[in-house]
């Protein structure tokens, strides 16, 4: 078997919820709720769903800058849930994030060459020179100049400033990259670059990465395998051709169902109808978190919750529909 990069267990983010008290009790916000899923070397592993469905707070979660309330993160075969500080620190060199804002990530009052460089002054023992000649190695993997060097990230269009982020992350040689909504505020032809530089990238460095992404045609391109996330929880997740060409759950059918740009199979043209909107992490409905909405809801979906297995090859799903 496959040694994994990556093994998240059952992880849970609550955050204390702005709601207040329900109930007479504190109530808590639960932006993940028991996310399960593994990854292996080298594939690029995608996660999509409705906005809030909680992809950025797994991100954030998986590398450390949210503290779990449960669950386990296990990379490279370590448990790296609950790191002391300095050895937290360590292994964040290895696992990068790419946020889902480029700009804010970058600070406005510096020059490119201070923003490159810092990484480095903090995480390893480089010496100035070494530090200076791995920024401007960098710089140029993603496609930008040593004429750069002395620029403000202002002074960079969209396209350019995600390839200056990915130039931040890459000068400290990590093995998994996170990239949260990469493509985002893209026109369709810098996308097209941006995508190529990542395939670019990932087999000239070995990356891993985990693509958060609301687009559905970007990820059916890049990803070997999804998952798809709906109030917190996986609902659905395999290899990425199989669930585009049979969508097991009906959210998946119904987020498939909207995309415009996928051709569809004669007699499955329509859009699946769907009503409401996603639940109130606050207060999540009892049974299947997706019942109000789902045109498929039994019984028992309202009082049960759906376990998530697997349900025929490499395909795993929480629904009680027969999916066969
Ligand atoms: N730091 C935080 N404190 C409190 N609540 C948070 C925090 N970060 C996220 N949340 C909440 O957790 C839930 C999941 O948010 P998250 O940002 O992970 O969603 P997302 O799937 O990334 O959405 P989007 O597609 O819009 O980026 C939301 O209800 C959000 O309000
Ligand atoms: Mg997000």
């Amino acid at each position: 078997m496959q040694e994994l990069i990556l093994d998240v267990q059952r992880l849970r983010k609550y955050f204390k919820g702005p709601g207040g008290f329900l109930e007479g009790r504190v109530s808590f916000l639960k932006a993940l709720d028991g996310v399960s899923f593994q990854v292996f070397p080298g594939e690029t592993f995608g996660f999509v769903g409705e906005s809030g469905c909680g992809k950025s707070t797994l991100g954030k979660t998986i590398l450390g800058i949210y503290r779990a309330t449960g669950g386990h993160v296990i990379f490279k075969g370590r448990d790296i849930t609950r790191l002391p500080r300095k050895q937290a620190i360590r292994i964040r060199s290895e696992i990068q994030y790419v946020y889902q804002d480029p700009g804010s990530s970058l600070d406005p009052h510096w020059k490119i060459r201070k923003i490159l460089a810092e990484p480095l002054h903090i995480h390893t023992h480089m010496k100035r020179v070494a530090i200076e000649e791995r920024t401007r190695e960098m710089l140029k993997a993603v496609g930008l100049g040593e004429e750069h060097l002395g620029l403000y990230p202002h002074e960079f269009s969209g396209g350019q400033q995600r390839r200056l982020g990915l130039a931040r992350i890459l000068c400290l040689n990590p093995s998994l990259v996170i990239l949260d909504e990469p493509t985002s505020g893209l026109d369709v032809s810098v996308q097209a670059t941006i995508l190529k530089l990542f395939l670019d990238l990932k087999s000239r460095f070995n990356l891993t990465y985990l693509f958060i992404s609301h687009n559905l045609s970007v990820v059916r391109m890049m990803c070997q395998r999804l998952a798809v996330m709906y109030a917190g929880k996986i609902m659905e997740m395999g290899d990425t051709p199989a669930v585009f060409e049979r969508p097991i759950h009906p959210y998946t059918q119904f987020l498939l169902s909207a995309i415009p740009t996928i051709e569809k199979k004669t007699g499955s043209s329509e859009e699946i109808p769907l009503s409401g909107e996603p639940p109130n992490p606050e207060d999540f409905p009892p049974g299947c978190r997706f019942h109000p909405r789902c045109p498929h809801a039994m019984d028992r979906c309202k009082k049960e919750a759906p376990e998530f297995r697997l349900q025929g090859k490499d395909r795993w799903s929480a629904c009680h529909l027969d999916l066969k």
